[in-house]
């Protein structure tokens, strides 16, 4: 069985005291939920460090919201692979606004994948369809589109490190959630992608996330479905006690789902 896996992307909010003390707020809470759920902290990369040192001695672990593809270089701005590796675990590539707002190209995030991934980072690669795509019926295209891009070159063996969280844009900060069971049926669809090309074994593995609008209201339904195997946060990871009621429901559902 997955241990699902909550993430919270704090994207451009807090300050670097307000990051601090929230993290110090939420972290009692959280890691009593640390050995069912694995617990994920996405801050800006001007704290990333100082949460990291707050969390040390803690099970909750510290990502980056993105990541360059060089090691060093004269790229103004940008924090590379090799400057978080060894203190940072996670990194978050292809989010919709980087995508959408910065305008990253899929070969871009392929880059950024593959140099995180040769770093030892554990890497969440977000994908979704836009509202356009979806109505046009292509969500499916889409996915596909952006995992073999992102994806090409990675092996299954360097894909031990990989998440995937589909994230359609139009349930990004708007309220409306995907339905379970649209979500579930997405990636039932990413899963099966993902053992054609990966091997079905670490397509059983791979950790696939919701994200979008998840509330404490919804989580419970969404992490009940079977190919859901944990959320990516935004607006409500930002709450303390909203996001410590996402991940207390992840927690129930799977214990329900074990028996
Ligand atoms: P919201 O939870 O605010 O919809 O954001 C989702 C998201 O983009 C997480 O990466």
């Amino acid at each position: 069985m997955r241990k699902p896996l909550v993430a919270g992307n704090w994207k451009m909010h807090f300050t670097v005291p307000e990051g601090i003390q929230f993290v110090n707020r939420l972290r009692p809470d959280l890691e009593r939920y640390a050995r069912a759920v694995d617990l994920v902290l996405l801050p800006p990369s001007i704290m990333l460090w100082e949460v990291a040192s707050v969390l040390r001695t803690s099970p909750i672990r510290v990502g980056a919201q993105n990541v360059a593809w060089e090691d060093r270089g004269a790229f103004t701005g940008e924090i590379s692979p090799a400057m978080l590796a060894g203190w940072c675990e996670y990194v978050l590539v292809g989010h919709s606004e980087r995508r959408h707002i910065f305008g990253e190209s899929d070969e871009q995030i392929q880059r950024k994948v593959t140099a995180a991934l040769r770093h030892g980072l554990r890497v969440i690669l977000a994908v979704g369809e836009t509202l356009e795509e979806n109505e046009a019926g292509r969500t499916e295209e889409v996915m596909t589109r952006q995992l073999s891009r992102a994806l090409d070159g990675v092996t299954a063996d360097a894909a031990g490190r990989l998440s995937i969280a589909y994230e359609p844009v139009w349930a990004i900060g708007t309220g409306r959630a995907a339905t379970p069971g649209l979500a579930n049926e997405v990636m039932g669809m990413i899963r099966t992608w993902l053992a054609g090309v990966l091997s079905a074994g670490r397509a059983q593995e791979t950790r696939i996330l919701y994200g979008g609008s998840v509330t404490p209201e919804n989580a419970r339904s969404l992490m009940e479905e079977p190919e859901i195997d944990g959320a990516l946060v935004g607006g409500a990871s930002l709450k303390a006690d909203q996001f410590s009621a996402i991940v207390a429901s992840t927690a129930d559902s799977m214990a329900a789902a074990q028996g």
